[in-house]
């Protein structure tokens, strides 16, 4: 069938990258045909319903925009592969869980399965795009698996990584801080480039598109992600001195925010940070730099995981001795699951290893989110316990002995505490793990009020 689109652009992959990335490339682009592919049908027939799989503010409307115009949903991978004259990849590489590199490196098996499905189905010349994050150089080995036994079709393959941040997608692809395009610098490669450049200059203006080689693209996107963890690591570490020394953590970001070479943006303490790349790619980058025998380069990275990890220990801990060194049987309400705000996704939220641990204290649990319900039960499922899920936040903390807030949702700021206070066991607790809700109000309400990096507020001598 002769289209009458410009280019046909196919994604393989719709999650939370690939999903929203084609969204706005077909919103934008009204020229392109974009299909998204994914081998989980059940995804995809989510994709093309009324309820989408991932929930991002704005996405809704784009999506009911041009679904159906130019963004089609299919699980027909060989036909788009056949179709397309640009294939975007964006299926999962998450940490490998066995043999070589278990716990750290990344499991490119998805990853290479799709170059092979490409490679076999290609008939004509294809520009590849990498947007999963993947370890430097890998384009090179995607190079090689495309040019094994078939020199008839060309393939061009670039490194365009993906910085949007789960819970501003929207946002994030319509105004990015840079879109990073890496290519090789041959003649074939600078004019691959050249017509994905093309596509983002239809919304994003020219200087904000960056172009480098092919592997300093692939290692830019770790590196991101490492510096941003950092920053959390680096102010979660001094929001356990800030308990000990009765500072307050909020003032100490807040002042050194003000230099403009720190700068005053991600500098909120929190239970610690979550999500499907933080983690994933500093160990990563841990293990490239083991490879390389580069030891304290992977060491100084790893210590940020190892902060993170001693934050969520922290909170549990600092629970368990204020509500006098026990917490079994007692009502324990998680306000929140999601990683972070406006998002449904819990992919190593912290509040998970929370949960796991009150558990092994032998609390009983109540969990409430207004998007994260569905993953939670996912996430928990077969942990012996007594866990139960309940969407009201007043329903939920009625008769807790404990609030503990695991993500910073809107609706949490602006519950109507008095009454939440007089529905729970006394002497009544809030812990605020990500410092969202007024303390000094909610001392006088009659709780005992424990945030992060900054004194406890308690009513007992
Ligand atoms: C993914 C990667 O995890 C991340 O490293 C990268 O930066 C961007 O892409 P995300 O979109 O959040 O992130 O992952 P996920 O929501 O798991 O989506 C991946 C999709 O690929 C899934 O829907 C999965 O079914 C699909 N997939 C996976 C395929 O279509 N084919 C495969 O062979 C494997
Ligand atoms: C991150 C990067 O920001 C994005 O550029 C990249 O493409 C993917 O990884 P994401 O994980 O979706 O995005 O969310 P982000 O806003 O970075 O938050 C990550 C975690 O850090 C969350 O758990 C969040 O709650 C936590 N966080 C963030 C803090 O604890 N404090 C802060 O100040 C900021």
């Amino acid at each position: 069938m002769k289209t009458k689109f410009e280019k046909n652009i196919l994604c393989i992959g719709a999650g939370y990258v690939g999903g929203p990335t084609m969204a706005m490339i077909a919103y934008k682009c009204p020229q392109y045909k974009v299909t998204t592919v994914d081998i989980n049908s059940v995804r995809i027939a989510e994709w093309n319903s009324h309820i989408l799989p991932v929930y991002e503010p704005g996405l809704d409307e784009i999506v009911k925009a041009v679904r159906g115009r130019n963004l089609f949903f299919s699980t027909d991978i060989e036909k788009g592969i056949k179709e397309s004259d640009i294939i975007f990849v964006s299926v999962n590489t998450p940490t490998k869980t066995f043999g070589v590199g278990a716990g750290m490196a990344a499991d490119l098996q998805y990853w290479e399965k799709t170059a092979r499905q490409i490679l076999e189905c290609a008939e004509t010349p294809k520009i590849i795009v990498e947007k999963s994050t993947l370890p430097v150089k890998t384009a090179l080995a995607m190079e090689r698996i495309l040019t094994l036994n078939n020199n008839k079709v060309h393939f061009d393959v670039l490194s365009n990584p993906e910085f949007l941040a789960e819970g501003t997608a929207v946002k994030d692809l319509e105004n990015p801080d840079r879109v990073l395009i890496g290519s090789r610098q041959t003649e074939s490669g600078l004019r691959a480039r050249d017509e994905l450049v093309e596509i983002y200059a239809k919304w994003v203006s020219e200087e904000r598109i960056v172009t480098s080689d092919i592997w300093s693209s692939e290692l830019s996107k770790l590196v991101a992600n490492a510096f941003l963890a950092q920053r959390i690591s680096s102010i979660n570490s001094i929001s356990a001195l800030c308990e000990k020394t009765d500072a307050d953590i909020a003032n100490v970001a807040r002042a050194i925010g003000f230099d403009s070479r720190i700068g005053g943006e991600f500098l909120n303490a929190s239970i610690g940070f979550g999500g499907s790349c933080f983690k994933k790619d500093i160990l990563n980058l841990v293990y490239l730099c083991r490879h390389y025998g580069l030891n304290e380069v992977a060491d100084y990275w790893k210590s940020v995981v190892k902060i993170n990890d001693y934050q969520k220990g922290r909170f549990v801990f600092n629970m368990l001795t204020a509500m006098f060194n026990t917490l079994a049987e007692k009502r324990i309400c998680l306000f929140g699951f999601a990683f972070k705000a406006d998002t449904g996704d819990t992919r190593e939220s912290p509040a998970i290893f929370i949960a796991k641990r009150l558990i092994e204290e032998k609390a009983r649990l109540v969990i409430t989110d207004p998007k994260a319900l569905k993953n939670a039960k996912r996430d928990l499922h077969g942990i012996d316990g007594k866990i139960s899920y309940i969407e009201d936040p007043y329903e939920a903390a009625a008769g807790s002995h404990a609030i503990a807030i695991m993500t910073e949702w809107n609706i949490y700021k602006d519950l109507d505490f008095e009454k939440i206070y007089r529905s729970m066991i006394k002497p009544a607790f809030i812990f605020d793990g990500r410092n969202i809700i007024d303390h000094k109000r909610l001392f006088e309400i009659g709780f005992n009020v424990f945030p992060i990096g900054k004194p406890a507020l308690t009513h007992f001598e």
